[in-house]
């Protein structure tokens, strides 16, 4: 388990805060998709790269006391984060462990893990797209789901498609630059594109696909989504040698003229996808 720099948006106080803000936003459509996957009370619940274990703690209040949520990340702090904010919320039926999703599969075959599996429901938001190996990801899953357990995954595609309206040169370097630094990385922006495959290739039939395209005007609550993004990411594009200064600079002047309503903010679209173990 580390805290170190190969996790491309880091691990920082600031990513910390935006995650628990981005969750905020988000929780609508996260809880539609667990609904008609069928969570229930007493289910067994995979949070797969939990992060600091926002959602995490939303599903362990579904499931309630008896069910049990086990959540999984590679960021130390942020798993120390996700069981501290267990305990201070009264949430002892759940429990973030360190370790890499892309090892899930042996995680759960053998050790003291192997006593957790089989889970009801699996939730992957934003990590598949940070995985070089998403199919060990999905593998992992597929092995511990059981027969009819459903997995819900949220992640993006078409990542490039996120634009400032009206257009502005420095919006398009920063999304262009973010997409080369996920990529440097093992990732990949637009991985929801290549899950029905592997879904297929692991016993997983891919029940029901939609996209969620926020656009955020300033003001809008949406709009802190695109807006702690660029502030949070921007200046580590720039100290990657991945953004201009100058760029860094005048996205974050963009950013306040839509702010004080001179446009919008098409968000990336986040795919849904909702899959169920075969019986085999
Ligand atoms: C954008 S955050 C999303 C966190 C959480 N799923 C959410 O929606 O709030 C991505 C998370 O994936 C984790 N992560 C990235 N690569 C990982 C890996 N190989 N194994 C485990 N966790 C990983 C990071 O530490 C980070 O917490």
């Amino acid at each position: 388990m580390s805290d170190d720099a190969e996790y491309v948006l880091g691990t920082g106080d600031d990513e910390l805060q935006r995650l628990a803000l981005q969750n905020r936003l988000w929780s609508d459509a996260a809880v539609a998709a667990w609904r008609r996957a069928g969570l229930r009370a007493g289910d067994r619940v995979l949070d797969v790269g939990c992060g600091p274990g926002h959602a995490a703690c939303d599903l362990a209040q579904l499931v309630m006391g008896n069910g049990r949520v086990i959540g999984i990340d590679e960021s130390a702090g942020f798993v120390a984060h996700a069981n501290a904010m267990a305990e201070r919320r009264g949430l002892p039926w759940l429990t973030a462990l360190g370790g890499d999703v892309q090892g899930l599969a042996e995680m759960f075959a053998h050790g003291a893990l192997a006593a957790e599996a089989p889970f009801d429901l699996a939730y992957a938001r934003w990590v598949l797209c940070f995985v070089p190996d998403p199919e060990s990801v999905v593998r992992g899953i597929a092995a511990a789901l059981r027969p009819g357990g459903r997995l819900v995954v949220h992640d993006y595609f078409n990542y490039a498609s996120m634009t400032m309206a009206p257009k502005r040169d420095s919006h398009d370097r920063a999304v262009a630059a973010t997409v080369r630094s996920w990529r440097a990385h093992g990732g990949d922006p637009d991985v929801a594109g290549r899950l029905p495959a592997l879904f297929a290739a692991h016993g997983l039939r891919l029940d029901e696909v939609r996209t969620h395209v926020r656009v955020a005007r300033g003001g809008d609550t949406m709009f802190a989504w695109p807006d702690t993004w660029w502030r949070t990411y921007a200046p580590k594009l720039v100290a990657m040698g991945e953004l201009a200064q100058a760029d860094c600079d005048q996205l974050l002047a963009d950013l306040e003229a839509i702010q004080g309503g001179a446009g919008f903010v098409q968000c990336p679209p986040v795919y849904e996808l909702i899959a169920t173990k075969e019986e085999r």
